[in-house]
């Protein structure tokens, strides 16, 4: 259809036309003629299908993104600032490095090579719709007001709203609660989330922290976190976290002002395991790799290095990097102990790079949940070797001020440097017993030459 070309050269502009001119027209002016013909890459048959499952969570009404993919005409104008931030694996947001070390996470969002292609492929043939019949049923979305941990035995709320002005930069909030806890309790699945529709538009993720004495650790341990599409935390069978008696609760917010003043609620739901029931795993999350010195010269890219010694075997199951405005990559490896403390020839060390997160973007705050197949599974004396990379240069768009030198503090215009790992402990026979059943696991998946 003329039209339908005329519509794109319109409104897609002069590179979009330049990557035509070099490319095979026929084809081009036949498959748009034909909408959802043989090799016609169509928003109804193969972009609406990708967006439903990877993007539409949070870009729809009311939601944290600035604007829906729901239907066609919500992505059409969108279609070059699309196929610029998929390509740049930007969105989703998952910005993991692929390539290095661990590849296999629980709820992973991103898309693959070839989703990617198609994508692209879409817009540089003009983003065109295809055949209506071939649309996906909408996504349908649960009632936001449903814990996906089932019916939680404490709901922590706020005591009071906080009052969010309706323009200005994010806001960071923090909110300390005492629910009042009279006794020690074992957790067996954590939950946090916005509590009322208006806080789930304003609310981009939040982080929901311990704080056993406020005098000693007014920050505390952190518990778990909110972030748009993401679930809650159910603990394998058998373990759980241990929240003491007293505990107060701080929520730490990070809100996006959207044009009204809006009162933002947050809770955190508890599931208990039995009482008297002392899990034998306990999975808790604390920092690796902290600097105590950072040093970032103006104008510089630096880099710093932290390590954090395991005293016993450890199952790792995610891994956070935390940086602010200057974050720029962080890598997490593991230098193994030697196998035989006897060795006569303490070789070099083994080192692993588990992971790293290479285009880490701020604002982003994202966990990365391995899958249970892979996770790291460490021997005792283990040293976890954080590095971190801080661009202080003026080609950092967040940087508030490239001529200034920055060092560490809490405020996200000083500097930070660590990981959130979750971890738990084993007993090096149940660790034994694991690394066999990896190694039989292995055997048995790997094609036999
Ligand atoms: C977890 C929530 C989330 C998911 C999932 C997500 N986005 Fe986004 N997206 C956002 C937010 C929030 C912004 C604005 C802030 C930013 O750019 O980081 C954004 C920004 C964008 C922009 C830039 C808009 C502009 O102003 O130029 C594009 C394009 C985009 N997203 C496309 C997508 C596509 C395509 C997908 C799926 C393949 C996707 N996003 C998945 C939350 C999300």
């Amino acid at each position: 259809m003329k039209t339908t070309w005329k519509l794109c050269a319109m409104t897609i502009g002069s590179a979009f036309l330049l990557a035509i001119a070099g490319s095979a027209q026929p084809a081009f002016a036949q498959s748009s003629k034909q909408g959802s013909g043989q090799g016609a890459v169509t928003f109804a048959k193969d972009v609406a299908p990708i967006f439903k499952e990877h993007c539409v969570t949070c870009h729809r009404f009311g939601s944290i993104a600035p604007m829906s993919l729901m239907t066609y005409e919500e992505a059409r104008p969108w279609a070059r600032s699309i196929r610029a931030k998929v390509v740049d694996r930007e969105m989703p947001p998952w910005h993991i490095d692929r390539n290095v070390g661990i590849t296999k996470f629980k709820d992973d969002p991103s898309l693959t090579d070839s989703q990617v292609k198609t994508i692209a492929k879409w817009v540089d043939d003009g983003a065109p719709m295809g055949n209506p019949a071939d649309l996906p049923a909408p996504r349908k979305f649960e009632d936001d007001q449903n814990w996906f941990i089932g019916k939680p035995d404490i709901i922590v709320k706020m005591d009071k709203p906080y009052l969010l002005p309706k323009a200005g930069p994010d806001n960071i909030v923090d909110v300390l609660i005492d629910p009042g806890f009279k006794e020690d309790m074992y957790v067996a699945a954590i939950e946090s989330k916005p509590a009322d529709p208006q806080s789930f538009k304003v609310v981009h993720h939040f982080t929901t922290n311990l704080v056993e004495d406020p005098e000693e650790d007014p920050v505390g341990l952190f518990l778990n976190e909110y972030a748009l599409g993401k679930n809650g935390d159910i603990f394998p069978p058998n373990s759980g976290r241990l929240i003491k008696a007293g505990t107060k609760i701080n929520f730490n917010l990070h809100l996006n002002p959207r044009g009204e003043t809006t009162e933002v609620s947050v809770q955190l739901g508890l599931k208990l395991l039995p009482k008297g029931q002392v899990p034998k795993y306990v999975a808790f999350t604390q920092h690796m790799g902290d600097v105590a010195e950072l040093d970032i010269p103006a104008g510089a890219i630096s880099r710093h290095d932290g390590y954090f010694r395991l005293p016993q075997p450890a199952l790792i199951s995610s891994f956070q990097p935390h940086m602010h405005n200057r974050g720029k990559a962080q890598c997490m490896e593991v230098i193994y102990p030697d196998v035989r403390a006897d060795s006569a020839r303490p070789g070099p060390a083994r080192v692993e790079t588990l992971s790293c997160v290479s285009a880490y973007q701020f604002g982003w705050h994202i966990t990365y949940p391995y899958a249970d197949d892979v996770a790291p599974l460490l021997p005792a004396g283990t040293i976890v070797h954080i590095t971190s990379w801080h661009d202080n240069t003026p080609a950092n768009r967040y940087n508030p001020n490239p001529k200034n030198w920055v060092g560490g503090g809490a405020r996200s215009i000083d500097e930070m440097s660590f990981a959130w790992v979750t971890l738990t402990y084993l007993d090096e026979a149940d660790y034994q017993q694991r690394v066999r059943a990896r190694a039989s696991q292995a055997e048995t998946t790997q094609p036999q030459h």
